[in-house]
This record gives C-alpha cells, sequence and structure tokens, in this order.
C-alpha cells in the first residue's frame, strides 16, 4: 500500500477511535448515572448561586413536599422539597433521599404543585401535557411533552439545616435563573 495513503488511513482509524470512545464515555455516563444506587454518585453540574436556608433537616418528614422560593432574588421560582425513602441521584441526608426541584414544568411551565406521587417516587402528570417526571433519577422525563429534566436544586445540610446553594437546569420562563 502506498505510504500516504497508509499514513491517512492509520490517522483516519486514530480519529475514528477517538470519535468512538469519546461517544462510549458519554454513553456510559448517562447509562451510569440513570441507575439506581450510582446516580447519587454523580456529581451534579449545578450553576451555584446565592444560598437560602430551606427548613431543618428534622422537620422534613418522608413522603410530605414543601415549597420554597429559590433563588432568593427570585420570589416567582417555587421549588419543592421531598424527602423520598430511597436514595436519589442528587439526594443528601443519612439516607441521600431529600431532593429538591422547580415546581415549573420544563415544557411550558404547567404547575406540579401537589402532583407528587409517593408511590412512584415522582411528580406529575403536569396539567397541561401530562409530563411525568422520576424525582430518584435528577428529574428524568417517564412520559409525557417535555424533552428536559426538571430543573433540580442542589442541596447541603449546614449545622442541621437544609440550604439550598445552586440549581442543575434552566428554571422555565428564564434565560438565567438569576434574572
Ligand atoms: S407544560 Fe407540562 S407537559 Fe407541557
Amino acid at each position: 500500500m502506498d505510504t500516504k495513503l497508509e499514513s491517512e488511513h492509520s490517522e483516519s482509524d486514530r480519529l475514528c477511535m477517538t470519535r468512538r470512545s469519546f461517544l462510549l464515555a458519554g454513553a456510559s455516563a448517562i447509562v451510569l448515572s440513570s441507575l439506581p444506587g450510582v446516580a447519587g454518585a454523580v456529581k451534579l453540574a449545578a450553576r451555584t448561586y446565592p444560598s437560602r436556608k430551606v427548613m431543618a433537616l428534622r422537620d422534613l418528614q418522608v413522603d410530605q413536599p414543601v415549597d420554597f422560593t429559590y433563588p432568593p432574588n427570585n420570589p416567582l421560582s417555587t421549588f419543592f422539597i421531598v424527602k423520598l425513602g430511597v436514595e436519589a441521584g442528587g439526594g443528601i441526608g443519612p439516607d441521600k433521599d431529600i431532593v429538591a426541584f422547580s415546581n415549573l414544568c420544563s415544557h411550558m411551565g404547567g404547575p406540579l404543585n401537589g402532583t407528587y406521587k409517593a408511590g412512584h417516587k415522582a411528580v406529575g402528570p403536569c396539567p397541561l401535557h401530562l409530563t411525568t417526571f422520576d424525582l430518584t433519577r435528577h428529574g428524568m422525563v417517564i412520559s409525557g411533552h417535555a424533552t428536559e429534566s426538571l430543573p433540580q436544586a442542589r442541596l447541603e445540610i449546614v449545622n442541621g439545616n437544609i440550604v439550598a446553594t445552586g440549581v442543575m437546569g434552566l428554571i422555565y420562563g428564564q434565560h438565567d435563573n438569576l434574572a
């Protein structure tokens, strides 16, 4: 084989392998992050915002969602915090089961307040177009029209209090979560 062709071929193989490796790495991350038990180990790529105390850890009961506004400078943006009773992606607390999500559906902003389903650890169906979100897997869409996960608040425990410190995802209707 011509030396020039050989070198082009091996360069193309190298690029192909690089692309393939890249895609496999990405696919593995997605699959891993969707597995129960592994999801909690995946770091949230959340944006950091001014922190706000949500409530005392001891006051949160299993399957009893509580609403709060976040980020602090946006009173129209409400989230709910819930202790699921099962480990969840991004979950905090001794059981890694405390998570918080936006009350605004990621599709067209339908209100998800009051749609928590304890039996499925999900919210929905959204009253507008019926999307349901999995709270154990970073708010991933289970069914319905939405294509984006539900924005998830990053939580920390500070001196026995649950504190929100950031958000993963764009809150519906915002071009910037702090706007
Ligand atoms: S606004 Fe919620 S599914 Fe469309």
